[in-house]
């Protein structure tokens, strides 16, 4: 099948065109250095530059595949969560192209996206399997990636059970993934996200948004335990997270030291040691809720995954708990429409049932 997606929720318009799992292209165009200014996402500015972008990237996207619009047998977009007028710019369109080319369109969840993410891998890592694409509980699998070719490929027939930490700027979720399609989720943040942790913590120390990749980078010099702040809810025995105490700490941290804004080392240990606060509780919860659930096998998905220590330490963790882990492809992590068209392309050969065409977006759409 081959299938156009659109992902449009925040402050990345993509497009991406699957067949067979296979990404044949996954076009992003990042608005990160329009909304920089401003220190956070402008809803109004992101749905305007995703009906400015949005063609362009559509047609890039198919141009990249060597695939006409008219052959598209499926089309698929985020429907939520969101922003609901980014939302609405790529579901709308979708749905008119589905509606054009009289072809099966579905909305789909952007967190579900997420959580699947980390069975798409580079088709050169993934070792081929004598069962392809098919596997038990979804019909009509596909045949395995050409080995050759670097290209993103899903993978299912790897699948195994699992827990899966999804950590992104909005959203920390732990779920817990029994087959595929058919999860149920364990937690989620009872106030900020890991992500806004990272984005507000760092706009505190006077860093670009978001601040996240910048934390990463500078923590990369910087000494982790030179400031011993919360790690919140690390012993309470739930999957629930807890973000906005630490930066709370944080922001009395540098009420009390302001020196240390003025010392660019000094910096760098303040970064380490947000991160590592923010990475133990993330990696000792998910190892926590996968040994409880009993499953072998831990995936992440996410912006917050492309996090280097966050990486190094869920591999130390699994490592040392017996876990296989997946990690998403770090060009997966943050948003793209890759995910959302491998996801819909299982789905729907999975004969999930089709929606009306005139279904509205779900901008509060929680994963169940
Ligand atoms: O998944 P995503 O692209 O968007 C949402 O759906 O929210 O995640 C964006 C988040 C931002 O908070 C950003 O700071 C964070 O991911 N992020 C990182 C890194 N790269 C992106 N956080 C820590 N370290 C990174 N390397
Ligand atoms: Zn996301």
């Amino acid at each position: 099948m081959t299938l156009l997606a659109l992902e449009t929720s925040c402050d990345e318009t993509s497009a991406a065109v699957v067949r067979h799992g296979i990404v044949l292209a996954n076009v992003v165009s990042s608005q990160i250095k329009l909304h920089q200014e401003y220190g956070g996402v402008v809803p109004e500015l992101a749905a305007r530059e995703h009906l400015k972008n949005l063609l362009p990237v559509a047609r890039a996207a198919l141009s990249e595949a060597g695939v006409s619009a008219s052959s598209l047998e499926a089309v698929a977009a985020t429907q939520g969560p969101g922003l609901a007028i980014a939302l609405l710019v790529g579901f709308k369109a979708a749905q008119a192209v589905a509606f054009a080319l009289n072809k099966p369109f579905l909305g789909i969840n952007h967190h579900e996206a997420h959580l699947y993410s980390p069975w798409i891998q580079r088709a050169t890592d993934t070792p081929p399997s004598p069962l392809g694409g098919e596997r038990a509980g979804v019909r009509g699998g596909h045949p395995p990636a050409t080995r050759d070719e670097n290209r993103l490929a899903a993978d299912f027939s790897q699948f195994q059970p699992n827990v899966s930490l999804i950590v992104s700027g909005g959203h920390t979720l732990l779920v817990s993934v029994e087959s595929e399609l058919n999860h149920r989720v364990l937690g989620g943040t009872i106030d900020d996200a890991a992500g806004e942790c990272f984005d507000k913590t760092g706009k505190l120390m006077g860093l670009a948004y978001p601040a996240g990749p910048i934390i990463d980078r500078l923590a990369a010099q910087g000494n982790p335990a030179a400031c011993d702040f919360p790690r919140p809810l690390l012993r309470d025995a739930n999957d629930d997270f807890s973000f906005s105490g630490l930066k709370t700490s944080v922001r009395y941290f540098i009420r009390d030291h302001p020196a240390w804004l003025e010392d660019p080392q000094k910096i760098r240990d303040l970064c380490a040691s947000v991160q590592a606060a923010i990475v133990e509780v993330l990696v000792k919860k998910t190892i926590r809720a996968a040994q409880r659930e009993g499953v072998r096998c831990v995936t992440a998905s996410g912006g917050v995954t492309c996090n280097r220590r966050l990486r190094q330490e869920l591999e130390c963790a699994c490592k040392a708990h017996g876990f296989t882990l997946r990690l998403a492809d770090p060009g997966l992590c943050t948003d793209n429409a890759a995910m959302i068209g491998i996801l819909a392309e299982r789905k729907l050969l999975a004969k999930v049932p089709l929606p009306p065409l005139d279904e509205e977006v779900k901008p509060g759409w929680a994963l169940a």
